[in-house]
C-alpha cells in the first residue's frame, strides 16, 4: 500500500510557529515518524509540502493513480481552498483531513472547512497524533472499506 502525506501554508514552519498552538515538533519530525509508523505496517508513505495550492494540487495529480490513499492538513486553505477542495472531490481514493489544533474551539473563520465535505474525515486538535490516527484509520478503510 502507497499513501501520501500533503501539508499545505505555513506547516514547513512548524517546531517554531505557534507551538502553544501547533506543538513543538517539526514537519520533518513528524514526517519521519508517521514514515517509520507506516513502514511498521508494511505501507509506503510519500511526504510533500508546499506553501502554494497549486502546487499542491499538481502534486495530488500528478500521484493520484500511483497511490491508494492521501493524509492531508491544509493549514489555511482548508477554509477557503476552493481548487484544492475540487481537487480532492474528483478523486477516486480516500482521503483523511488533519489538523494539529481543534479548529473548532478558534476563530470563527477556522471552524469552516471547504475541504471537509469532500473527505473520508476529519482529525482535528488531537497534535500530531492525529496524524498517525489518520494513517490507521486510511489503512483500515482502503483494506476493509469505511463501515
Ligand atoms: C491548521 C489549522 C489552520 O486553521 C491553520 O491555518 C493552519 C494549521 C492545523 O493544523 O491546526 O495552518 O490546519
Amino acid at each position: 500500500m502507497k499513501l501520501a502525506v500533503v501539508n499545505g501554508p505555513n506547516l514547513n514552519a512548524l517546531g517554531s510557529r505557534e507551538p502553544a498552538i501547533y506543538g513543538m515538533r517539526t514537519l520533518a519530525e513528524i514526517e519521519r515518524l508517521l514514515t517509520d509508523e507506516a513502514r511498521k505496517r508494511g505501507c509506503e508513505l510519500e511526504s510533500f509540502q508546499s506553501n502554494s495550492e497549486g502546487a499542491m494540487i499538481d502534486f495530488i495529480q500528478a500521484r493520484a493513480a500511483e497511490i491508494d490513499g492521501i493524509i492531508i492538513n491544509p493549514g489555511a486553505l482548508t477554509h477557503y481552498g476552493l481548487s484544492l477542495r475540487d481537487a480532492l472531490a474528483g478523486l477516486k481514493i480516500p482521503v483523511i483531513e488533519v489538523h494539529l489544533s481543534n479548529i473548532y474551539a478558534r476563530e470563527a473563520w477556522r471552524a469552516t472547512s471547504v475541504t471537509a465535505p469532500v473527505v473520508a474525515g476529519q482529525i482535528s486538535g488531537l497534535g500530531w497524533r492525529g496524524y498517525v490516527y489518520a494513517l490507521e484509520a486510511l489503512m483500515d478503510i482502503i483494506q476493509g472499506g469505511n463501515h
